[in-house]
This record gives C-alpha cells, structure tokens and sequence, in this order.
C-alpha cells in the first residue's frame, strides 16, 4: 500500500508517497509566501497551505495507482496560532513559530505568571513563538478578532481538519501551545483560564499515529483516491522528523538543520531541564522528547547566499573553504531573534572579527561555524542537565552539505549518522499514516523497519580541539552584546 506524508513547512509544503517498505514512490514540493508585516513578525495564509497541498496531492497522485493510497499524515510547523470563526472563516493570518510580537505576553506570562507556575502547568516557560502568548496577544490587540474565536489550532490540525472535518491535534504538537500538561496529556485548565479561553476552544487530543477519520468523500472524488484513506493526527515537524530518523525510544538525538535548527533528544521518560531552556515536550512514539531550537539555521546560509552573495549555489561557494577551526571570523545567527538557549527576540546576528585580509570563504564558513555554535549552545544545555548523546542522526536541507556536517561533528565531538533516506518531516508522516493503517504496530516498530544510516561522520580529535577553543571564544560574543541588541531594537 502506499501513504502520503505531508509536511507543512515554513517556506513550503513537501509532500511524500512511500510504500511500507520505505520506498519513496514520489515527492512535491509547492511554495507559499512567507509574510514579515513589521520586523520580527512572521505570519501565513492557512488558506495557501491548503490550497498548494492540495495542488501538491494532485500532481503527486498523477501515474499512481490511486487505489493504493491507504493513508494521509503530517509533520507540521509548530506553535503557529490558526484561528477560526463560527463559519469555520479564518480570522486573520495565522502567526508563525519564528514571530517575535508578543514580548510583552512572555514578560507577563514568565513574570507576573511566573516560570515556575507555568512550568508546574505545562513543563515549559513562555517563549514568544509559543501559541498560548500569541492568543494573548491578539486578545490584547486585535479584541474584535478574539471575540470570534470558535476554534484554535495548530498549522497542521488545519489541514487535517479540512481533510477530514475532524478538529483534531496531537500531543508533540499540542506540547508546543503552553496550554497542554505534557506530563499528563490533558489540556491544562489553568492555562486555559490565564488565556481568557475555554477547553471547547481547543482540538481532541490524539496520539500522532492514531486515525482522526477518513478523507471527505468530495474531496477523495476531486483526488481520484478512495473514502477510506485515512487521516492519521501526525505531530509536530521536529517530532515528525525524529520518527523519519529512528530518533524514537530512548536515548536517541536527531539534529535538523531545517529554516529552523534543533537538537531533538528522545526519551522513554519525562523530564524538565530546570532552566526550561530546552523544551519538554511530547513525542509522537507515544513517549517523550527534549527540544532546544533556533529560529534560524539552514536559513542563515540562504539568506547569505541568497541575498548577500546573490547566488544559489551554495555548494560553490563552501567550495574554497579548508581551513577548519582557523577562522577569525564569527557569527552570531540570530537573524530572527533567538529562542534556544537565549529566549531574547531582540538578538539580532552580527559577524565579528573581520580583518581587511578576510575572504568571502571565511565569511561563508563564518555563518556555517555560527550555526553549528549556537547548535552547541543548545548540547551544552543538555549536558548539563546530565544528557549528552555522543552520537546524533542529522536531518534537513542543512544536513546536505558535507562540510556542515563535519563541522557539526567536531564542534559538538559527537558522531553524526546520515540516513540513507532523508525526506523529512514527511517521512515521519508517511511512517505516522502506516501505524494508523495498521501496517506496523507501533511507531518505533516502523522506524526500526524503515530507518537505516547510510555513513557516520565521525569526530577528528585534533579539529575537535581547534573547534572547542574557538567555541570558548564565541561563547562571549552574545553576553557582551545582549545589552546593545536590547538598544538598538
Ligand atoms: C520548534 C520550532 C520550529 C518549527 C519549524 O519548536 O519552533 O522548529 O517547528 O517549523
């Protein structure tokens, strides 16, 4: 049989048709607009994720024996805040996971709140692309919109929602709102009161491989495909992704180099890092993840390359670059503020260290390096909560390049294996839809039938020692300007 995995991303929705084996029978990719009506704000039309998804469906269904198609799952973008009206309307833009408005509702929320009440609530603090400040946000802001609040959810649940008229989220993704008690998987009515909302407001709960219902019957006949391909809830997209890289059980770490960057580490138990610095959330295996993310990664060399250097060949320009460890050259990538470990949407990125003999490689490697620091930032935050994976899968447009690979290995001394199929949240979806389908038991039955490593990038001792001293270096670049980001805002 074969399954779809979508994969709601930020710049894109990349769509998956795989068999239960693990091939890849086809894959789509439709773009949308990406939206920045003031600075640091990030929004979407939802109406464009379902319309391209759909277009996305068509053309991947083309040749296929339509017949086939047993099941439909997601890996979505997290946190983004989807409401509708009565009329099941959207009332405005849906706000991303990388907005940075609602300062003033994380102050609110970690201080008057406090950290310790949301973190008893929920397992987590206020960040500002969490979901729960945005609708406090809009509260504040936009009343007239609230009052029409019928339904909120999260990017993904839309297309499910409009797949299969099921209102429906799941736990990983849920986890991402500030308004689940990830501990206990039930919506925390606490929060709910903090918010202004009631739990009516709020999708079922599901389990990401549970079926949430089946395709609409005009919509199966628009597609050629059967009524009962089922709807399978999926998870967030680093959730998604972790199942796509076996990153499932316990113990295991996935690293995605995606428009966002995260260190995602498995677990069959739950824990909260202290400092919520990392997130504790739940894992589409049924069980539980830590989660450090940055708001830009891969991201930052496209917007090098794009719009600096003005080139799309990115591997062109990593070309020249050899001498690893040796850059003066440093940069900070906080081109859309910074969530992990820092919580400040004021960072802003910088490069330092430039002489007059510096190079357009140093520059390149200097945003790669940046990257891959901020990356250890987020390691550091783990080890010291006593969680230190010597060994990671990697994933995302990032993971491509070799070099980005090795440079990952070395600053953070871990072995990184590649799969040898690396499709993304979308695979994790596709793997969600089987579980739904009954083709595999379980998630982790899936991943250890499907997922194999293709080669390791192992750690260089003599790089590892160049890197960690020029880690030590980097590390006071943020501290000495966090107070002039807050200035120059
Ligand atoms: C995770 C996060 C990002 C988005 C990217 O907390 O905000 O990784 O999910 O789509």
């Amino acid at each position: 049989m074969l399954y779809i995995g979508v994969d709601l991303g930020t710049s894109s929705v990349k769509l998956v048709l795989m068999d239960e084996t693990g091939k890849i029978h086809g894959t789509v990719t439709k773009e949308y607009p990406l939206y920045f009506p003031q600075p640091g704000w990030s929004e979407q039309k939802p109406e464009d994720w379902y319309t391209q998804a759909i277009a996305g469906l068509k053309e991947l269904l083309e040749n296929v024996d339509k017949s086939q198609v047993a099941g439909i799952s997601f890996g979505g973008q997290m946190h983004g805040l989807v409401i509708l009206d009565e009329n099941d309307e959207v009332i405005r833009p849906a706000i991303l996971w990388n907005d940075g408005r609602t300062q003033k509702q994380v102050d609110y929320l970690n201080n008057e709140i406090g950290k310790e009440t949301l973190s008893k609530y929920t397992a987590n603090i206020a960040f500002a692309g969490f979901t729960a400040p945005k609708i406090l946000w809009v509260k504040e802001n936009e009343p007239e919109n609230f009052k029409r609040i019928k339904k909120i959810m999260l990017p993904k649940d839309y297309l499910a929602y409009k797949l299969s008229g099921t209102f429906c989220t799941d736990y990983s993704d849920a986890s991402g709102m500030l308004l689940l008690d990830v501990q206990n998987r039930k919506w925390s009515k606490e929060m709910c009161d903090i918010c202004g909302i009631t739990e009516d407001l709020l999708p079922t709960l599901y389990d990401s491989s549970e079926k949430v219902g089946q395709l609409k019957a005009e919509l199966a006949k628009e597609l050629g495909l059967s009524e009962n391909v089922v709807i399978a809830a999926g998870a967030g997209d680093n959730a998604a992704a972790a199942v796509g890289t076996g990153t499932v059980g316990n113990n295991k770490c996935n690293i995605s180099l995606g428009t966002s960057g995260t260190i995602f580490m498995s677990s069959d138990n739950f824990a909260v890092d202290s400092n919520n610095a990392l997130h504790s959330f739940d894992h589409a295996d049924g069980h539980f993840h830590l989660m450090g993310c940055m708001l830009s990664a891969a991201s930052c060399n496209k917007w090098w390359n794009d719009e600096i250097l003005k080139t799309k060949d990115y591997a062109a320009e990593q070309k020249g670059i050899e001498k690893l460890g040796e850059n003066h050259v440093f940069f900070l990538p906080y081109l859309m503020g910074e969530r992990s470990p820092w919580n400040n949407p004021n960072a802003r990125a910088t490069f330092t260290g430039i002489t007059m003999d510096t190079t357009r490689e140093d520059m390149t490697q200097a945003v790669l390096e940046g990257v891959a620091f901020a990356t250890r930032d987020m390691y550091e935050v783990a080890k010291s909560i006593g969680v230190a994976p010597k060994r990671t899968m990697i994933c995302g447009g990032g993971a491509k390049s070799p070099l980005w690979r090795k440079m990952i290995a070395n600053i953070l001394n871990v072995e990184v294996d590649v799969p040898v199929c690396e499709e993304g949240p979308g695979m994790g979806g596709a793997m969600l839809a089987m579980v739904a389908c009954g083709a595999y038991k379980s998630v982790e039955e899936a991943a250890a039938a499907i997922v194999k490593v293709d080669k390791t990038e192992k750690p260089d001792p003599e790089l590892v020692a160049k890197y960690e001293a020029r880690y030590q270096q980097f590390k006071t670049i943020y501290p000495a300007l966090k107070e002039t980001f807050d200035k120059i805002i």
